[in-house]
């Protein structure tokens, strides 16, 4: 992915970020992500690019825009495969707490893959570069909080593990609390922390537990940019969904999937933070004035970018945006 295009993808989050933060506390998830929706398929149409969304809002018949499969760009680009969630933590935007991002992942076709993950759940354990090679997700989590410790130079009581705050987390949160660890219960956005997660300056030192699959290959993106690690296990939890997952990935689908299996080659990830969280500032006004804060991360350098943009309300987004 040449220069310009990995760039270009901070526009789409922004946008993204800035049209959901109006939604921002007032309860209202549905317009929020609607809001975000609107404004990143209209940043994404408008690059020159053959987009093809990989993992998006859902089905073609569910979802009105950045359906799987849905085609976006203009003529004269590459051809790219993109795995978007506009809003990342609906209820987080919806009630103004933490950790709302917009996120985006990409690979250019032939040079990066993103795997096409159905929508079902997927066990995830995700730690920095720092614990990369040590963890097992085979192995219960009071050895892997060990073993972090010790690649981590503290104590198992000075690490801190992010864990979705689900009922079906009951067992791990107690058997991490038991081991002496503590616990980040977030009450949603699982991907926020993870990528947190892959920052030492973050806090944050791990993610475990159960989150969307989806959610789980933009996160993989993440991981092969830090040079993380990521393991994973898809859980199926509906009817159908293990049929599902069956047509869409090759081999066996109960294995352990590592970061590579999920996001592999040159893959660019961006994302913006709606509300302030564990990774990013949320988007602040003042005076006429939009401050937003960016993450932009490629594969194929190691490249971690941290952007703080000043937009002047009324100027540039959304003037793309009506031309497609
Ligand atoms: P949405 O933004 O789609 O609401 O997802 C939020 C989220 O918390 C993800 O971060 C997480 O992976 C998933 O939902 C967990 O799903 P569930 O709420 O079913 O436990």
């Amino acid at each position: 992915m040449d220069q310009y295009k990995h760039l270009d993808f901070l526009r789409v989050t922004e946008a993204a970020a800035l049209s959901a933060s109006k939604w921002v506390g007032k309860g209202k998830r549905d317009e929020a992500d609607l809001a975000a929706c609107e404004a990143m398929r209209g940043e994404l149409n408008a690059m020159e690019m053959d987009a093809t969304i990989v993992i998006g809002e859902g089905e073609r018949d569910e979802a009105p825009m950045l359906y799987i499969g849905e085609k976006l760009g203009q003529p004269g680009g590459p051809a790219i495969q993109i795995a978007v969630d506009p809003l990342e933590g609906t209820n987080l935007c919806a009630n103004g707490t933490p950790n709302a991002i917009a996120v985006l992942a990409a690979a250019v076709e032939g040079e990066g893959w993103l795997m096409h993950a159905p929508d079902c759940y997927m066990e995830k354990l995700v730690v920095g570069p720092e614990c990369a090679g040590v963890v097992d997700i085979t192995v219960p989590p009071r050895i892997n909080v060990r073993l972090m410790a010790k690649a981590l130079g503290k104590d198992v009581d000075e690490c801190i593990i992010g864990v979705l705050d689900r009922p079906r987390h009951e067992e791990l949160i107690a058997e991490l609390r038991d081991a002496g660890c503590r616990v980040h219960l977030v009450p949603d956005g699982d991907l926020s922390v993870a990528i947190a997660a892959l920052d030492p300056d973050s806090g944050v030192d791990g993610l475990m537990g159960m989150g969307g699959a989806p959610e789980g290959v933009i996160t993989a993106a993440a991981v092969l940019c830090t040079g993380g690690e990521m393991q994973a296990r898809l859980k199926f939890t509906i009817d159908g969904q293990r049929e599902r997952a069956e047509k869409m990935i090759e081999g066996d689908i109960d294995r352990v999937f590592h970061t590579k299996d999920l996001a592999s080659g040159n893959v660019t990830f961006a994302a913006t933070g709606i509300t302030p969280g564990d990774l990013l500032k949320g988007v602040r006004y003042r005076h006429g004035m939009a401050y937003t804060e960016s993450i932009v991360m490629r594969s194929s350098n190691y490249t971690i970018r941290r952007i703080e943009t000043s937009h002047r309300i009324g100027a540039g987004f959304g003037d793309r945006r009506r031309r497609h």
